[in-house]
């Protein structure tokens, strides 16, 4: 029996980067993957890969910042599989690593609309249906810069912290009642996230990549796709409210 055998997950920000690895992964043990993205060109080449190495997608055309967009995921899914047992709030954006005295009013807006207000929406959507359900797992895509406060810029680091924050506070508050919610921190993975940033503040980003050297590897896609799906299956089943980092022991230091 596959990890996820007959699961339905939803795994947004997944027409690119770690969420279609999540998504792949996903499919391949087992899944029926519902591929939310507001790039829909990705978005379909995503879904089309899938189904064409015989698995079972969808696409829905979802910014997370918007709450219809974030219901209409959730209605699609339960219309079309009949169901949600899983939850991956992955996408996000960067903050170009503007520092405290940088910081650009819509920068910091955006960041928290889809990295904050977007993870807040996909939770206030799901939870009402896992409690239907009996149950459900989440997984909150985090980043390095939510344990730790010098790895990005004042928006990313705040965003990210707050996307921890949430993760133990639906596990605390709902873990009785069979609903878990993990995050996974990553360091540095190699997707097209920092290319997407223009305008980098020159100041923000070099004190955000001091001591860099002390990381030992960059990861991959798939390293991150491999903790997805475990914190995603019953493997994991007595584990709740972590942020797991996922950078070769860099913060460990
Ligand atoms: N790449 C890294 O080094 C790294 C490290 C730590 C954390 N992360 C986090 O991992 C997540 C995924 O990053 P990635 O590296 O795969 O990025 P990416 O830019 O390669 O892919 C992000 C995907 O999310 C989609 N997306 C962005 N905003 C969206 C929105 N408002 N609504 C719907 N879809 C949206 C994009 O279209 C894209 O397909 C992000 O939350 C990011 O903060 C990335």
């Amino acid at each position: 029996m596959k990890r996820l055998e007959n699961k339905v997950a939803i795994i947004t920000g997944s027409g690119a980067g770690i969420g279609k690895a999540i998504a792949t992964r996903y499919a391949e043990e087992g899944a029926k993957i519902v591929i939310a993205d507001f790039n829909e060109e990705a978005l379909q080449t995503t879904v089309e890969e899938l189904k064409s190495a015989g698995h079972e997608a969808i696409g829905v055309v979802v910014n997370v910042a918007v709450e219809e967009d974030i219901a209409k995921m959730v209605s699609e899914t339960v219309s079309n599989f009949g169901r949600v047992d899983i939850l991956v709030n992955n996408a996000g954006v960067g903050d170009n690593m503007q520092a405290a005295e940088n910081v650009k009013d819509e920068t910091w807006q955006r960041v928290m609309d889809i990295n904050v207000t977007g993870v807040m929406r996909g939770l206030r959507q799901i939870i009402p249906v896992f409690l239907k359900n009996g149950g459900g797992t989440i997984v909150n895509m985090a980043s390095i810069a939510g344990l730790t406060g010098g790895r990005g810029g004042l928006a990313y680091t705040a965003a990210k912290h707050a996307v921890v924050g949430m993760t133990k506070n639906i596990a605390s508050q709902y873990g009785p009642q069979n609903i878990r919610c993990n995050a996974i921190a990553p360091a540095h993975i190699e997707t097209g996230f920092a290319a997407a940033m223009t305008n980098v503040d020159q100041f923000g980003l070099e004190v955000a990549t001091r001591g860099v050297n002390l990381m030992p590897k960059a990861g991959t896609v798939q390293d991150i796709s491999n903790i997805a799906v475990f914190l995603a299956s019953d493997e994991s089943a007595y584990i709740n409210g972590v942020a797991l980092a996922a950078d070769a022991g860099w913060s460990a230091y």
